[in-house]
């Protein structure tokens, strides 16, 4: 266990990763935890950060998201062992400690501020290797082999792109590794275009969101994404599943019984270019 408390001095969206970190560490603390995720527990504890004061009682939305993205790794590993992931906008996840994994090489792409606070808690290593660059800046596709299987993983990461950003990222990427696999998540358009109205959501009186501009009706999702990659490709829209307990349990078990209700929340997408 690390003893010293760090002041994590982030800011805009850098500091969303604390708002990631507390869902899935508070979940993880639990003595009936869902999501059991150790690493994340440690960090949060040595964070000299008052994470409720900025963004309230945590839920287990982020939790239950990088589980989902978890079961996609998982799935990727086991049918390409010796592959490569590159986890763009990685920040304070500890995905690498919840997956057993020998022999996958492992690629954390995010901004300078976010890597430096990163490597106070997770050390790159032979296996591990840590890229402070924006996911916008292309250098980053120079360290990564373009000959192998490859998993692309954004968690928590479009939705503040604008759009024509997500779009050309996604063209370049399919350009540069023509059989990659994609996984992200993505944010109904209404809560983009809410956060651009405000400004960013209010989280607390103390903390609102960056602005997230980047939002997609459901029913264009597939066309959109398939018209920007220019070529053959399946896609996959997954639906996050319900809360593992409690109130929103019941909600998340309820809500999608509702007429036209996927249309309202986020879903992760799984892209496979062919
Ligand atoms: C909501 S956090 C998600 C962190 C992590 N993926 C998770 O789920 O806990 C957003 C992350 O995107 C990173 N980020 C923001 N802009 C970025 C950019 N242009 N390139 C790469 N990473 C970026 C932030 O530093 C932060 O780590």
């Amino acid at each position: 266990m690390m003893t010293n408390f760090e002041a994590p001095g982030l800011s805009d969206v850098p500091e969303t990763m604390l708002w990631t970190l507390h869902s899935r560490a508070q979940e993880a603390m639990r003595s009936d935890s869902a999501f059991p995720d150790a690493k994340a527990a440690e960090i949060y504890q040595c964070l000299d950060y008052d994470f409720e004061r900025s963004f309230g009682r945590s839920n287990p939305m982020a939790a239950l998201r990088a589980h989902l993205f978890d079961q996609s790794v998982s799935a990727f590993i086991a049918a390409h062992p010796g592959g490569s992931i590159v986890n763009l906008g990685e920040g304070l996840e500890t995905q690498r400690y919840r997956i057993d994994d020998e022999s996958c090489a492992w690629y954390t792409v995010d901004l300078p501020e976010a890597i430096a606070i990163r490597e106070r808690f997770i050390a790159p290593d032979e296996r591990h290797t840590h890229i402070a660059l924006s996911a916008t800046d292309r250098a980053w596709m120079d360290a990564v082999p373009d000959d192998g299987p490859l998993l692309i993983a954004a968690q928590g990461l479009f939705m503040y792109f604008q759009e024509r950003e997500v779009r050309n990222l996604l063209l370049d990427i399919a350009a540069r590794f023509p059989r990659c696999q994609l996984i992200f998540d993505v944010i109904p358009l209404w809560v983009s275009r809410a956060s651009v109205l405000a400004g960013g959501l209010p989280l607390t009186r103390h903390y609102r969101t960056p602005v997230m501009p980047w939002g997609v009706h459901r029913f264009s999702l597939r066309t959109k994404l398939k018209g920007w990659v220019q070529r053959p490709c399946s896609i996959e829209l997954i639906d996050y599943p319900a809360f593992p307990r409690g109130a929103p349990r019941l909600i998340s078990s309820v809500f999608p019984l509702l007429p036209g209700s996927r249309h309202w929340v986020p879903l992760m997408v799984e892209m496979q270019l062919r």
